[in-house]
């Protein structure tokens, strides 16, 4: 078959890009190797960027966000004991919507049904070819047969441990990356949250953060070392280390349920440079990953797709001038949100070998930040998300 934009993963990069494209009149298919409720079982951050929403809205799919979305005006630090709110909406005028990645999933897979654009599940040993030639293609095996697409471009929306970045010579591309020396245990719970906005939490037991899903779903992490397997953590023994690093008075505040789910993520920053190869664009976690610290994962998702979408536009339009800008204006925005990413992991996280000073500077950063506007405010224009240049 032919098309002109093959995508390959059908994450919130790979899905929403489909739409965009879709929406323009622009033909493209998505390829995922896993089944749709495999990508729908994956619990990741929730949330959005008003950039993010306004993307969401411009691919015709807010519509449950909009009902069923939590716009958040603030958000809140705890040290020492102490919370501290970060007045998002006074501080910049903007706010947060707190609505799952999975819902924006399960939004972006029922909006593609309808469109009727081929996507196709379960794909076996994707491979692509010929980016560096004007016909690129994917191929890939379905039921024991190897189908193939031809497409004008391919867009590797695959993930870290996707297929089109490990094709790239490794003479063509510079990575970089840093692995912190901990994870992050998260339970979600049918249980209302414990405060209406998230709560981050610095404390010398470790990090650990309030958030939430909706009035009745909670999603609740800890800092946890490494060598920690999800399954042995009890959810008695998780909810005491949770209440051990609030406040007395939070702590108490706190209702606790069986978890639905438990697991333990690894935090990595992450960046692939440059994003394209010819006719190969990498976008989201295939290019570039953050700690979850500030959630800004799904949202450098949608910033490369309205990029990509632009460029893509304005090349069947005529012009390349904004597709050649593609990887280099992903990544002005990219390295912005990494560094963000970075410093509020390092500002929040007990590191084990930070040493007394190390633990002092961590403390004199926190206490500064509350005590300036112009911290508070720097703080509070990069969690609401940098504008799209
Ligand atoms: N062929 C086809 N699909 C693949 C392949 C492959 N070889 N390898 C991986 N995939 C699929 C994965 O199964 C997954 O569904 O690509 C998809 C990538 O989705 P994500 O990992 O969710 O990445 P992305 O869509 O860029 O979303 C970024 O998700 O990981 C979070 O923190 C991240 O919130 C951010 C957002
Ligand atoms: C989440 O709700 O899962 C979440 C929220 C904020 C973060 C990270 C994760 O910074």
């Amino acid at each position: 078959m032919k098309t002109q934009v093959a995508i390959i993963g059908a994450g919130p990069s790979g899905l929403l890009l489909g739409q965009l494209l879709s929406r323009s009149g622009i033909a493209n298919i998505v390829i995922e190797q896993r089944s749709a409720d495999y990508v729908l079982g994956r619990i990741r951050a929730g949330v959005l960027e008003q950039t993010t929403v306004d993307l969401l809205q411009q691919a015709g799919v807010a519509g449950r966000m909009q009902q069923e979305g939590l716009p958040h005006d603030g958000v809140e630090l705890c040290f020492g004991g102490q919370r501290h709110r970060l007045d998002l909406l006074g501080l910049t005028g903007k706010r947060v919507m707190v609505y799952g990645q999975t819902e924006v999933t399960r939004d972006l897979m029922d909006a593609r049904s309808v469109s009727g654009e081929p996507t196709v599940y379960d794909a076996d040993e994707v491979v692509v070819e010929g980016f560096d030639s004007p016909q690129p293609s994917v191929s890939y095996l379905q039921d024991g047969v190897r189908h193939r697409v031809e497409a004008d471009f391919i867009a590797g929306c695959d993930g870290f441990h996707g297929v089109c970045r490990a094709t790239v010579p490794p003479s063509a591309i510079t990575l970089y990356e840093k692995i912190y020396p901990f994870g992050w245990l998260g339970v979600l719970a049918d249980v209302p949250p414990v405060s209406h906005e998230l709560i981050y939490v610095h404390h010398e037991r470790g990090f650990a953060l309030c958030s939430q899903r909706s009035k009745v779903r909670s999603r609740y992490y800890v800092q946890c070392s490494l060598d920690d397997q999800a399954e042995q953590w009890s959810d008695d023994a998780f909810w005491a280390e949770l209440k051990n690093r609030l406040p007395p008075q939070t702590a108490a505040q706190l209702i606790t349920g069986p978890s639905i789910e438990k697991s333990i993520a690894p935090l990595r920053s992450f960046v692939a440079e440059p994003l394209r190869f010819g006719r190969l664009f990498l976008v989201g976690d295939a290019g570039h990953i953050v700690p979850p610290t500030g959630a800004k994962g799904l949202n450098l998702a949608a910033s490369d797709v309205a990029y990509l979408w632009q460029g893509l536009r304005s090349h069947y339009a005529g012009s390349d001038t904004e597709i050649n800008h593609y990887s280099g204006r992903a990544l002005a925005r990219i390295w912005k949100t990494e560094r963000f990413s970075w410093w509020m992991t390092s500002l929040m996280h007990n590191f084990p070998d930070s040493g007394h000073f190390g633990q002092k500077m961590q403390r004199a950063e926190l206490d500064y930040l509350f005590s300036s506007a112009a911290a508070m405010t720097a703080m509070a224009e990069n969690y609401v998300g940098l504008p799209l240049v």
